[in-house]
């Protein structure tokens, strides 16, 4: 089907609609909706938060009678499935929209094709596919985790430009500017978990949870307070190493320790992850992995530790995008390495990046990269 330039101009619309929901949908994927009668908007909505209301539901009430024969915009193909809110190819159909055009078919496997089927099947025209890239690039952890069962995992590691994280005796506060460690907060506020060890959270009394007042202005400004999730923080910790007098429990936000027995109580109030260890004695990363999303139901990992876990999530396969600001900085030959990777001899045994942005946060440089397979 060719779309016209109204269909594109309404479907960047809908997709504008869909990013206010970046700190604030997931687990649920970000959709925009707009609904365009006689070529003029009659109704418009995002998703913004799980449990709330969708994108379709927003429009629609805004609508009202002028839905009937308007043509729906919609980021994602309308939901066919009883969740928490009724499937809004439902509520198309019965508010008597004429067409539903979508940027792509929904991979949930509770929907994958069924929301279009269900409006054809009620005689209402339907195409999907335009502007996909611009509507799959809202959503990469949600879509990740559709298609592949697993969740978006993002290793962020902050280095001086010589590729030290810490000097030789463990000092290691602040290499990056407050710019950089802002961005850090921004990443942090849209995941749905945070993977750290004791390691790191001793060593450095972390709280390792999201801080107003330390987001970006941007963000500030748009968004309010109480509308910000605080992801669950995970914390590996085998040896029982935490206690309760660390700033970890005073911040605000979830916390589940993971450990291979199957209880582990520091302040109470803490959740609790069982996983086994595995061949090395150590924590199955794959398994820590896989239970975060499916228990928690969590699309998106950011992991927030030190060189030594860098380097085992690297070698498990289970880092999809690197997250890595570098300072103007030099911190000498004998400082700590950003990622603890050793005894490779040969250079089929190095590992390839694939660098997919570059930019200066404050005075650093943010590198995002993938790992060449
Ligand atoms: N530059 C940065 O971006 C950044 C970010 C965060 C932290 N840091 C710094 O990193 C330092 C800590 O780094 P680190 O390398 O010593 O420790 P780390 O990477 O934070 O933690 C390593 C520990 O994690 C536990 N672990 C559990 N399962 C594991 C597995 N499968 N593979 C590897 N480790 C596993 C192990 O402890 P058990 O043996 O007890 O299980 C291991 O000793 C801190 O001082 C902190 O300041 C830097």
């Amino acid at each position: 089907m060719t779309f016209t330039t109204q269909d594109h101009l309404m479907m960047q619309k809908a997709i504008l609609l869909a990013k206010q929901g970046i700190y604030t949908t997931a687990p649920n994927p970000n959709v925009g909706c707009v609904l365009v009668k006689d070529g003029k908007i009659v109704g418009e909505g995002a998703h913004l938060k799980a449990g709330e209301p969708h994108a379709e539901v927003h429009a629609l009430r805004q609508a009202g009678i002028k839905a009937q024969g308007a043509t729906a915009y919609v980021t994602l193909e309308p939901c066919s499935h009883y969740g928490r809110t009724p499937p809004c190819a439902e509520g198309l159909i019965k508010a008597g929209v004429k067409k539903v055009i979508c940027a792509m078919v929904d991979p949930n496997p509770q929907v994958a094709g069924r929301g279009l089927t269900m409006l054809n099947d009620a005689g209402i025209e339907t195409a999907s596919g335009l502007l996909e890239a611009d509507a799959r690039a809202l959503n990469p952890h949600f879509l990740t985790r559709m298609e592949t069962g697993k969740p978006f995992v993002q290793l962020k590691m902050a280095a001086s430009l010589d590729g030290k994280t810490a000097l030789k005796n463990g000092v290691s506060q602040w290499i990056t500017s407050k710019e950089a460690r802002q961005d850090v907060q921004r990443y942090r506020a849209q995941s749905g978990a945070i993977l750290s060890t004791a390691k790191t959270v001793i060593d450095d009394n972390a709280s390792l949870n999201v801080r107003w007042s330390d987001l970006p202005l941007s963000i500030q400004k748009n968004y309010q307070e109480t509308t910000i999730r605080q992801p669950m923080r995970f914390i590996l910790d085998r040896q029982h190493a935490l206690t309760s007098d660390l700033k970890l429990f005073q911040a605000s936000g979830e916390i589940a320790t993971i450990s291979p027995q199957e209880t582990h109580s520091i302040v109470a109030k803490e959740k609790h992850l069982q996983c086994r260890l595995s061949d090395d004695g150590q924590l199955d990363l794959k398994e820590v992995v896989n239970k975060i999303s499916r228990d928690f139901n969590v699309n998106h990992i950011w992991v927030e530790a030190g060189a030594t876990l860098a380097a085992s999530m690297i070698k498990e396969n289970l880092v999809d995008e690197l997250i890595i600001y570098l300072a103007p900085k030099l911190m000498g030959a004998d400082g700590r390495s950003i990622i603890n990777l050793i005894g490779l001899e040969t250079m089929s045994e190095t590992i390839d990046l694939d660098i997919k942005d570059i930019r200066m946060v404050g005075k650093d440089i943010r590198i995002t990269a993938t790992i060449a397979r």
